[in-house]
């Protein structure tokens, strides 16, 4: 089955404004696109129409990593799908761990972002993943179920194709602790299984299952060949120009 293939960087709140186009620029000349492949950055919102303008004829396409579910109103601070789409991205990462447990993020608000995102046409990126805590107390699969099932609820067949899936396990992310390939490999075919209940073969089939978590240039290789995982969503090292296009260029 031939999936899509998504590589992500997701810069957080990291960069300056000129950093920022530094990178995106260095990301643009060096990039060596291989076919059937799709690229996304998410900068920090206050750059993003300026890194989708310079991403424009690029094969990179840009994200939010954040809005709100309403389109407009009194939201000191936020920003809405609408303000998303104006500035250009096409995507939009929603329930990351860092807002699920920075931000007390829960699974109904990342069912509303979702459905937001959808009714704007931008293509959600779900994050997903377990705590340490959880992982040891063998609560991986129930906390995948929860987290997919509570995203989805509401979301019609049609829709859900348009979702991606990124697994982060939290005890992975910005640690230097990759799960190994196997681990993830695993995970991923739960989350194909919970799929299959939801929405039936085609789509468990088609999904595209990112992993993310202490992604680097070397430990890709032994990720990216996994029949299940079918992308990387990269977060410390996607903020340097190299490092990011020893993992994409892979
Ligand atoms: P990391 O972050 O690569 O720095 O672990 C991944 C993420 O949070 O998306």
């Amino acid at each position: 089955m031939k999936r899509r293939k998504i590589f992500a960087g997701n810069w957080k709140m990291f960069k300056t404004y000129s950093e920022a186009v530094e990178l995106v620029n260095g990301l643009n000349a060096g990039l060596k696109k291989t076919e059937g492949r799709e690229y996304v950055v998410f900068p920090p919102s206050p750059y993003l129409r300026e890194i989708s303008s310079l991403c424009a004829s690029s094969p990179f396409e840009t994200g939010a990593q954040n809005m709100y579910f309403e389109n407009q109103g009194a939201f000191t601070g936020e920003i809405s799908p609408v303000m998303v789409k104006d500035c250009g991205a096409s995507l939009i990462l929603i329930g990351h761990s860092e807002r699920r447990h920075v931000f007390h993020e829960t699974d109904e608000e990342v069912n509303k972002k979702v459905k937001a995102a959808i009714t704007h046409g931008i293509q959600p990126m779900l994050c997903v993943g377990e705590l340490l805590e959880e992982r040891e107390k063998g609560e991986t699969v129930s906390v995948l179920n929860r987290q997919i099932r509570g995203a989805y609820a509401g979301v019609e067949k049609s829709d859900a194709a348009k979702i991606s899936i990124a697994y982060e396990p939290v005890w992975a992310i910005g640690t230097g602790k990759v799960a190994t390939p196997e681990m993830a490999e695993e995970a991923h075919m739960s989350i194909r299984a919970i799929m299959k209940e939801l929405y039936g073969d085609d789509i468990a089939a088609a999904v595209p299952i990112l992993y993310g978590g202490s992604v680097k240039p070397d430990n890709i290789a032994g990720l990216v060949k996994m029949e299940n995982i079918d992308g990387v969503l990269v977060g410390g090292a996607s903020l340097e120009v190299k490092s990011f296009l020893d993992i994409i260029n892979v």
